[in-house]
């Protein structure tokens, strides 16, 4: 458990070689002062200090300072519910049967939704209600918690006025009350990845597989269960009990993105990265590929009512674009968003 305070901002990677120095460092060996000085060095750059690049991640509040009172209490039972859900509300659950799949939560949204570009919850409640495209109206978060509920956990909305919908939503608040309203924090999104210049290869990815993944994963890709056969040890990533298409992991950059920085689970986290962006993206075309494997059915119809607000990685036809269901599915990527930049259509992923 992190002994932080809410507003304590973690720091790393802090050490980095100004390269600008060293160049004119060296440039004033060979060039005149005056030569520097318009070309922009200032000849104390030559030993000027080392300037530190700091990339600033966003601490969450530790669960120690939730406070002891009601709504405290509250805020206690949300956590619970994210990290334990499949206990609480899945096809066996004691408090209610929503869940459709024995999926939880922080399958994904790892450490209670508390890690860093681990899916982390710490945006949420400051940037909701929000605008969706793929329902093309406003969402309020309750709606999006509902999202995941029906899509990755392949189940059933929980009402939105329920004590589990308000405790997991108090939960969000709680965790990002230090994040300034609509803002991003760096940690809250997932981690950027380069697209590459070929479409991701699903069978390059299945050797990726066998090498980093499936001694947890399992070859048939089904996980395995806890012995109580309610939650996994290890979530599945297809087949019958998996998350449906329609979910954000069924897109290959946004499932890339995830897998580069947090798996294998017990090896990496953002900082501590084991494959190439050119592994994680094949790898991800393998887990979703749909001629290899499958997946419950979803009715995707409705979704996306704006043709070009899907996104670059959705790949169901129709697109306001004049690319194929194929290059939205594997990529590459490049060309699509140049087209759509050049088009005033949106760009993102
Ligand atoms: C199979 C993986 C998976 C599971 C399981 C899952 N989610 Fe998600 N969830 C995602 C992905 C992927 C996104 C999209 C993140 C993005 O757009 O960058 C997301 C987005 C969200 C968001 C919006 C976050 C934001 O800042 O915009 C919330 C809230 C959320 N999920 C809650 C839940 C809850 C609650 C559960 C359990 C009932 C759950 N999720 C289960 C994968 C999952
Ligand atoms: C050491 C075991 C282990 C290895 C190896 C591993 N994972 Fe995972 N993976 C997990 C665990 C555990 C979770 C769920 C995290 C949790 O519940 O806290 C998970 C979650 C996931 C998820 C999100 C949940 C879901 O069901 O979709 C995906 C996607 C995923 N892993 C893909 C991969 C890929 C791809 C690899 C190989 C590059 C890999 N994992 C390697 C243990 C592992």
């Amino acid at each position: 458990m992190m002994m932080t305070s809410g507003t304590e901002i973690q720091r790393y990677r802090d050490t980095e070689v100004p390269a600008r120095a060293i160049a004119c460092y060296r440039a004033s060996t060979i060039v005149f002062f005056s030569v520097l000085l318009f070309i922009g060095c200032s000849p104390l750059e030559k030993e000027g200090p080392v300037v530190r690049r700091v990339d600033t991640l966003f601490t969450p509040p530790d669960t120690s300072t939730i406070p002891h009172d009601a709504t405290g209490d509250m805020i206690r039972y949300g956590r619970e519910l994210l990290v334990n859900f499949p206990y609480y509300l899945g096809p066996k659950g004691t408090v209610g049967k929503f869940g459709g799949n024995g999926l939880g939560c922080q399958n994904c949204h790892l450490d209670a939704g508390a890690r860093p570009y681990g899916l982390s919850y710490f945006s949420a409640h400051a940037r909701y209600p929000q605008y969706r495209a793929r329902e093309g109206r406003v969402l309020t978060l309750a709606d999006r918690v509902n999202n995941c509920v029906e899509r990755p956990l392949n189940g059933t909305a929980m009402p939105v006025d329920s004590k589990e919908m308000t405790a997991i939503v108090l939960y969000m608040k709680w965790l990002g009350k230090d994040v300034p309203v609509g803002g991003h924090v760096p940690g809250d999104k997932l981690k950027e990845i380069q697209l590459l210049d070929r479409p991701a290869d699903p069978n390059k990815g299945m050797v990726v597989y066998q090498q980093h993944c499936v001694r947890c994963h399992g070859d048939d890709g089904q996980g395995v269960l806890k012995p109580d056969g309610i939650a996994y040890t290890y979530p599945p990533l297809w087949g019958p009990l998996s998350y449906q298409p329609g979910s954000s992991m069924h897109r290959l950059i946004k499932s890339a993105q995830f897998i580069k920085y947090n798996m294998p689970f017990d090896l990496v986290r953002w900082d501590t990265p084991l494959l190439t962006d050119e592994e994680a993206m094949d790898v991800a075309a393998y887990v979703n590929d749909d001629k290899m494997h499958t997946r419950p059915t979803a009715d995707l119809s409705m979704e996306y009512p704006f043709q070009k607000e899907k996104p670059l990685d959705y790949y169901h036809a129709p697109y306001a674009d004049p690319f194929s269901a194929e290059q939205h599915k594997y990529g590459p990527f490049k060309p699509i968003f140049e087209w759509r930049k050049k088009n005033g259509h949106p760009t993102g992923y």
